[in-house]
């Protein structure tokens, strides 16, 4: 038996679309038997990951029964797909004895979810910049800055990633693309370094969240009052609707006033407070 253990991941941080991401502590852990049926549901993402990498190695899949024990919220914008395939890459990895490197099984699994800002950070951990150029997912990665800690705020309801794309733009205006290109930089510099002076600004983005707010109404109320509760900074985490918050570690009293914020919101919304996670997917 297998059992690998996986982090929930946020992508984009506001202006860093499809290309930055950070690991959070919120986890799955998957265990992979024999069996001797079948596999009810060939959709399923993590069982598709694993057949992945037995049809490259050209080796017959054994039948498996997989067990999940799901901590990351699904279809949410937390990278629970990319958690699944993440998982799916290394148990295959092992079981068919492939002996693949991280980078392939990152390709890999970067070419199943289409891009990898939540596949790399989910393989890796940390904070991560990625993106696809001829055929390799290039990617810096860096241990997550440790004075922040994260308010992740989700409705019950889900968004999934192919809707929440088809509401952005074709084609964006240039003015657009320079303001995101200069906060996209700065964030990257603010985590790292961990200048709040830094993030005040460079969460803000033209590319995604004005498109993607029509599909979660409570976006602006969220986040205004997230600020005013002295947040760093706010953001629709990856395609959403999940709105994460940055917070000093040392800040106390947001988590209360903000439950009771969120009970007058529509969605049922939940608050966790995480830490991000330096911890890539791992067999335990
Ligand atoms: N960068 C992706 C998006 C993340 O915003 O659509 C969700 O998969």
């Amino acid at each position: 038996m297998i059992e690998v253990a996986v982090k929930a991941t946020t992508a984009n941080l506001g202006p860093g679309f499809d290309c930055l991401g950070l690991a959070l502590d919120i986890e799955n852990r998957v265990k992979f038997s024999e069996s001797h049926r079948n596999f009810p549901d060939k959709n399923n993402m993590i069982y598709s990951a694993v057949k992945r990498i037995f049809d490259i190695t050209g080796k017959p899949m054994p039948l498996i029964d997989i067990h999940q024990q799901i901590g990351i919220p699904v279809c949410r914008g937390l990278g629970s797909s990319a958690a699944c395939i993440a998982v799916g890459c290394i148990a295959g990895n092992i079981m068919s004895g492939a002996n693949m490197s991280i980078d392939e099984l990152i390709k890999i699994g970067t070419e199943m979810e289409g891009h990898p800002d939540n596949i790399v950070p989910a393989f890796l951990g940390g904070f991560t910049v990625s993106f696809m150029a001829e055929e390799k997912v290039v990617y810096f990665r860096q241990k997550a800055y440790e004075g922040f800690k994260y308010a992740v705020m989700y409705p019950e309801y889900t968004l999934p990633t192919a809707q929440a794309r088809e509401v952005l733009p074709k084609e964006i205006a240039f003015k657009d693309g320079v303001f995101n290109i200069g906060r996209a930089s700065l964030l990257t510099a603010a985590m790292i370094t961990g200048d709040v002076e830094l993030l005040k600004y460079a969460c803000r983005d033209k590319l995604h969240q004005p498109y993607r707010k029509s599909l979660v109404p409570e976006f602006d109320n969220i986040v205004d009052k997230a600020q005013s509760l002295g947040a760093l900074a706010s953001f629709l985490s990856g395609a959403g609707p999940t709105i994460i918050a940055i917070l000093s570690k040392d800040e106390k009293d947001f988590e209360v006033t903000m439950k009771n914020h969120l009970k007058i919101m529509k969605g049922n919304w939940t608050l966790k407070i995480v830490e991000a996670s330096n911890e890539g997917v791992r067999v335990l």
